[in-house]
């Protein structure tokens, strides 16, 4: 005698068994789940984190625009919210920083910029040479987690920068800087700041470079287009070429060109500094 068919019908089954799994197929277009718990901890930001990180496995992540397209990303502005809620902690936005993998440039800034970097693996090594499609890969990648890196290590030593989110691939996430009225603050160079305000700028500056020469890092990139002017606050933003200044022979120019490009903006602004002056003031405080 056989036994009778299982029964398929889930009409038959108590409510409470049936999960609705509807909602885990079908988020519209420029929707994601939160991708927070799906990377590793390492890939999340360092500890004690803001209260207005969005942790929940509950939340979506909805695409609201582009902020800017630059030469080797592109800065967008995303979402993150458990659906129905408002709250710290439960909705904020953030700026979504994508590395594009088919730059050429990354090439050419990558010698100079990541010698006394030990790469991880030699095939990376190796495709990084042959310039080849994968190298290209690696590459974007290598400049997001530096990226990455430098935000992690100069939000933990204090610096003004945004706070990092998480990683995920060439996607950063990190904390969007905003003014006080709730716009994207503009760059630096954008503005055109009363004296007192400038001159405390070019301190908050000064003691930013302080900082990092003292720990032995130099951004590379330092201009008045990769500083944000969040009110009477500067943030230091755009950290993938970050230097070490002792491991690259390089790093000694790195910091003589960021000081004369910061100082050449403040002088336009009416402000008597000079990055020759600058730099040997780091210096003579670095080692
Ligand atoms: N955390 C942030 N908060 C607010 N705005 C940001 C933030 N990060 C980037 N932006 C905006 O996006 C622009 C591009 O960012 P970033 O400089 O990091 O990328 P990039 O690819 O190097 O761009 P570019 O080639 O223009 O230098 C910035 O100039 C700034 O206007
Ligand atoms: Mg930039």
């Amino acid at each position: 005698m056989s036994s009778p068919e299982p029964t398929h019908d889930l009409s038959d089954l108590d409510p409470s068994f049936v999960f609705d799994f509807e909602a885990y197929d079908d988020l519209p277009d420029g929707q994601r789940w939160s991708t927070w718990l799906a990377v590793e901890p390492l890939s999340r930001g360092p500890e004690p984190r803001p209260d207005w990180v969005v942790t929940s496995q509950a939340a979506v992540d909805t695409e609201l625009g582009i902020l800017k397209t630059g030469k080797e990303a592109d800065a967008f502005l995303l979402e993150r919210a458990v659906p129905g809620t408002d709250g710290p902690g439960e909705s904020v936005v953030m700026v979504a920083k994508r590395y594009r993998s088919n730059e050429h440039r990354t090439f050419h800034r990558a010698a100079a910029y990541t010698e006394g970097r030990s790469m991880k693996r030699s095939r990376d090594e190796r495709a990084l040479k042959r310039k080849s499609t994968f190298g290209k890969i690696v590459a974007s990648g290598e400049w997001a987690n530096s990226e990455w890196d430098a935000l992690k290590r100069c939000w933990e030593l204090g610096l003004p920068v945004p706070y990092p989110v998480q990683i995920d691939g060439t996607e950063i996430l990190m904390e969007w800087i905003t003014c006080a009225d709730g716009e994207t603050a503009p760059r630096l160079a954008q503005t055109r700041p009363e004296p007192v305000l400038l001159a405390s700028y070019f301190d908050q500056l000064r003691d930013a470079l302080a900082t990092m020469v003292a720990h032995g890092i130099v951004h590379g990139d330092l201009s008045a287009y990769n500083i944000l002017a969040a009110d009477d606050r500067l943030v230091i933003i755009d950290l993938p070429q970050i230097v070490d200044l002792v491991g690259n022979t390089a790093g000694l120019d790195f910091l003589l060109r960021d000081c004369t490009n910061i100082c050449t903006w403040f002088q336009s602004r009416g402000l008597e500094v000079d990055g020759g002056e600058l730099f040997a003031e780091l210096m003579a405080h670095a080692f």
